[in-house]
């Protein structure tokens, strides 16, 4: 293959959208189109209003698809066609959700539109293409992609399969990609399989030192991402667990992380114990990974992981029954404010988020839940309740939205803070003013551990924390 002239992204989301705008600006030779179905999508990346919240994007997009600095070299579009035709390199990054009906409903990946983008380029390729992997997906898909390309491909046409998980954060999306811990290419060890992953590993190289890309066998390479964040959940999940414990004895569950991370073979990331962790990709991966164990007649390995996501789901519940308990066993009728919908700070995101679980909890109560989140907005809330169970009518009746968290904690019996965004923290909240405007006594439950326990004691709050206890 000669020069690379143009790359596609299939898929204009999370993924898709920040590292394709990272590597036409690391590659301003290289033509980069984002491609995807969804018109409104396309029309948000071609706008100042990017379709996802990511802090340090705008800039990014800006210079390489605005043609005011240097020449264009970034595109967004629906011909998802006609840019297939022209690219030597083609990203799949759509969605693989978590199969909601038939065999493996609820633990296997969909991968319904990772097939229908394969035989999309299978149907559309005119010259030999290199397709890479960039999608979550289970380990061994690279055979399944062989056989659909060679089946619908035109003659002549050679396709090396190419796997590059994407490894990013939400929130750190830009700084990840910039400064990436490692890039990852697996491919056949075959010679035009080696060729194909130096041609990726040259794109990278543009900005990416050498020694951090690692090439390997394609196999690894795929069920590499899956190990990473089964591991990175697992450590929450650890964190999680020990923190009960701590509510128990009367340790807590910061000193316990500290302590532990401080041995640098366990090291101190990852172990913030939380309410539970949320995203569109930790428990999806964790059950891609337990699924796969299970068809592969692995049952002990597919229980291992499978308590991963359950210690999740226990840990969001557990967090919801302390608030009953602790606000006299019932909570209806009393207003709760909830600080944060998102899963995370510094993201719109709420796939998957905890506060859902939380949410649908206190409605179940008959609370007055009142939500306030600096990004996520009333439409996304009531689409993330509806699609997670909860009926209309309830959501109307019980939930309200505030623009600002003291109109959110205004005679509310507690605050629950359930996303660490910054302004949740003591300098940026004025918690005294907050304290004269709740019911008294006025309690907070911190479920990501960022408030200043000891100074919202002496204001006078009652305070719970995750991995605390009284
Ligand atoms: P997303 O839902 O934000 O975006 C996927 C996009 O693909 C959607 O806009 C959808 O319209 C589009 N699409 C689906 N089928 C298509 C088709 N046939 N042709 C064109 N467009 C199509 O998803 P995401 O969060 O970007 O995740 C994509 C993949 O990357 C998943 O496998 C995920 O596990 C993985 N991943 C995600 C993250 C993350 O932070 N979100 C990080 C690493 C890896
Ligand atoms: C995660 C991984 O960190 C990425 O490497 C991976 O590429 C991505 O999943 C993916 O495959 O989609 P992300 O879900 O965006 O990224 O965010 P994280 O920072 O990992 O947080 C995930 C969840 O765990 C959040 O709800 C977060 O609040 C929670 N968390 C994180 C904790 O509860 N404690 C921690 O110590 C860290």
């Amino acid at each position: 293959m000669g020069p690379v002239k143009s790359v596609c992204f299939i898929g204009a989301g999370f993924v898709g959208g920040p590292s394709g705008a990272v590597l036409a600006l690391k590659n301003p030779d290289v033509e980069v189109s984002v491609v995807d179905l969804s018109e409104t999508r396309i029309a948000a990346w071609n706008s100042d209003a990017l379709p996802i919240y990511e802090p340090g994007l705008l800039p990014v997009v800006k210079e390489a698809r605005d043609a005011e600095v240097r020449p264009q070299n970034l595109f967004f579009t629906t011909d998802v066609r006609g840019t297939i035709k022209r690219a030597d390199i083609v990203f799949i990054c759509v969605n693989t959700p978590t199969k909601t009906a038939g065999i493996g409903a609820g633990k296997a990946p969909n991968m319904a539109y990772f097939e229908s983008a394969t035989r999309m380029i299978a149907a559309e390729a005119d010259k030999d293409t290199i397709i890479v992997e960039k999608s979550t997906v289970p380990c061994r898909t690279a055979a399944n992609m062989r056989e659909i390309l060679h089946a619908i491909g035109k003659p002549g046409v050679n396709f090396e399969i190419l796997s590059n998980p994407e490894f990013l954060a939400e929130g750190t999306a830009v700084a990840d990609l910039m400064r990436p811990d490692r890039i990852l290419i697996g491919s056949m060890q075959t010679p035009s399989g080696l060729e194909a992953a130096d041609v990726l590993a040259n794109l990278y190289g543009s900005w990416v030192p050498k020694e951090n890309i690692l090439k390997t066998n394609i196999w690894s390479s795929e069920l590499a991402k899956l190990a990473a964040n089964a591991l990175l959940a697992q450590r929450i999940s650890s964190i999680n667990a020990l923190s009960a414990i701590c509510e128990a004895t009367g340790a807590d569950v910061g000193e316990i992380a500290y302590a532990a991370g401080l041995d640098t073979r366990i090291g101190s990331r990852m172990l913030q114990a939380s309410v539970g962790f949320g995203g569109s990709c930790f428990r999806k991966d964790v059950l891609n990974l337990s699924y796969m164990a299970e068809t592969l007649h692995l049952p002990e390995v597919a229980a291992y992981w499978q308590s991963v996501v359950a210690i999740n789901e226990w840990q969001k519940s557990r967090f919801t029954k302390r608030i009953i308990s602790t606000l006299y066993g019932t909570l209806t009728g009393k207003k709760i404010a909830v600080y944060g919908f998102s899963y995370k700070k510094n993201t719109a995101d709420t796939r998957e988020s905890a506060a859902i679980s939380v949410v649908k909890d206190l409605i179940a109560e008959q609370a007055r839940v009142c939500i306030y989140d600096p990004q996520v907005t009333k439409a996304q809330i009531w689409e993330e309740l509806d699609i997670n169970g909860c009926h209309l009518e309830d959501v109307e009746k019980y939930v309200s939205i505030a623009q600002n968290p003291y109109d959110c904690a205004s005679d509310s019996h507690a605050v629950i803070v359930l996303t660490e965004w910054d302004e949740f923290s003591n300098k940026d909240v004025d918690w005294e003013q907050i304290f004269d405007i709740m019911e008294r006594p006025a309690f907070v439950f911190d479920g990501r551990r960022v408030i200043d326990a000891g100074k919202l004691q002496r204001l006078g709050f009652r305070v719970e924390c995750i991995g605390r206890g009284n």
